[in-house]
């Protein structure tokens, strides 16, 4: 599919008003996305868990209007919020030539997360995949009539112009995203991972250790242009293409082994990454990598499969089979938690994607 598949050509233009709703969940990735061409094409492929309770739900109310202008109002959590204009005016700017109906009317967007607005947690990929699902769903109202799989391919395509990640979280429970030779993925949208999944990867536990909860130090935008004239950038980029072609085989044969190896490794280069480029950050914090180090000991004494991954921040997030949920939450509590801020910290799994919550 190329980018003219997505171009809404007609639509029916008596509809006065509606509202839709969507909840859409945030997403973890194991090989990471981190640098980006024009147009939100990513330079390397990615694949990530979906995430079940860390989610946006957003309701989208359409009222048809008079003038050529983007017309929005924004609440967050019942109050009007000017901090998001900016990114979804952009985000408007971006799809209109997909949707050209979003200057015929004026959206009110209503949305909350079911994890804290302070927690670090970034809410780019679940609120633009939220945020993407409900103008989909007035594109259907206006006389879209599309199979699942268009609606959910479009919806991940617009997803990602208003954030990357943000195109993973329409569905689950493994998606991959950018083109990579050994799938059917697109730079466009993330697609389903289409291999088996074995028994050891099936409700996949990642409980998030809040570390910092304060604001991103480096925002995602200013991240990717990094990899711009990034002495390693190249070897990076084709690194992930590897990883990701072996974690594929992982996730099939249920080999936990080198699933932890990749899966952290791709964590550390990504910071690699930021501490080599120019200007250089290091974003994990000393209790990160007290985490990191107790992770490890924890893992060689008691032969367990428990690994973590990271964002480009200084949370970590947990991530182990089901069967060692009960041994990994004692863990937390008895040894963990106090790294956390106010030891807090999130139980998540893998999960489905968005739903549907009204049309
Ligand atoms: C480190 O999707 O937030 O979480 O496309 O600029 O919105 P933009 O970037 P964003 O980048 C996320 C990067 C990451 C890794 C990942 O999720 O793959």
């Amino acid at each position: 599919m190329t980018a003219q598949d997505f171009i809404l050509k007609s639509y029916n233009t008596n509809i006065e008003k509606g509202s839709v709703k969507w909840s859409s969940p945030s997403n973890i990735a194991l090989v990471k996305y981190w640098g980006k061409k024009e147009h939100q094409i990513p330079e390397n492929p990615s694949i990530s868990f979906t995430l079940s309770n860390c989610k946006t739900i957003t309701e989208l109310t359409y009222t048809k209007k008079e003038g050529d202008d983007f017309s929005f109002d924004v609440y967050f959590e019942g109050e009007k919020n000017e901090a998001f204009k900016p990114k979804i005016q952009t985000f408007f700017e971006r799809i209109e030539q997909y949707m050209p109906f979003l200057r015929d009317y004026h959206f009110k967007i209503d949305t909350e997360n079911t994890f804290p607005h302070s927690s670090g947690i970034a809410s780019s990929a679940s609120g633009m995949s939220a945020l993407a699902l409900c103008l989909m769903s007035v594109e259907e109202e206006l006389g879209g009539d599309y199979s699942n799989d268009y609606f959910n391919k479009k919806a991940s395509f617009l997803a990602r112009l208003g954030s990357g990640s943000a195109c993973r979280s329409i569905e689950g429970e493994l998606v991959v995203w950018g083109a990579n030779e050994s799938t059917e993925s697109s730079d466009l949208f993330g697609i389903p991972f289409d291999g088996q999944v074995h028994e050891n990867f099936k409700n996949y536990q990642d409980t998030i250790l809040l570390v910092d909860k304060g604001e991103k130090q480096v925002s995602s935008t200013v991240g990717h242009k990094l990899m711009y004239g990034h002495p390693f950038a190249q070897q990076r980029f084709s690194q992930a293409h590897d990883n990701l072609a072996k974690l594929k085989t992982v996730l099939t044969s249920g080999d936990l082994e080198t699933f932890v190896k990749i899966v952290e490794s791709e964590a550390l280069t990504l910071h690699a990454m930021m501490m080599t480029s120019m200007p250089y950050f290091i974003l994990m914090k000393p209790n990160t990598l007290d985490i990191i180090n107790r992770i490890w000991k924890y893992r060689e004494e008691h032969k367990s499969n428990v690994c973590f991954t990271l964002d480009a921040g200084a949370n970590v997030h947990l991530l182990y089979p089901e069967s060692e949920q009960t041994a990994i939450h004692e863990f937390i509590e008895t040894d963990l938690a106090k790294y956390c801020q106010n030891e807090h910290f999130i139980h998540d799994f893998a999960g489905k994607g968005s739903q549907l919550i009204k049309n």
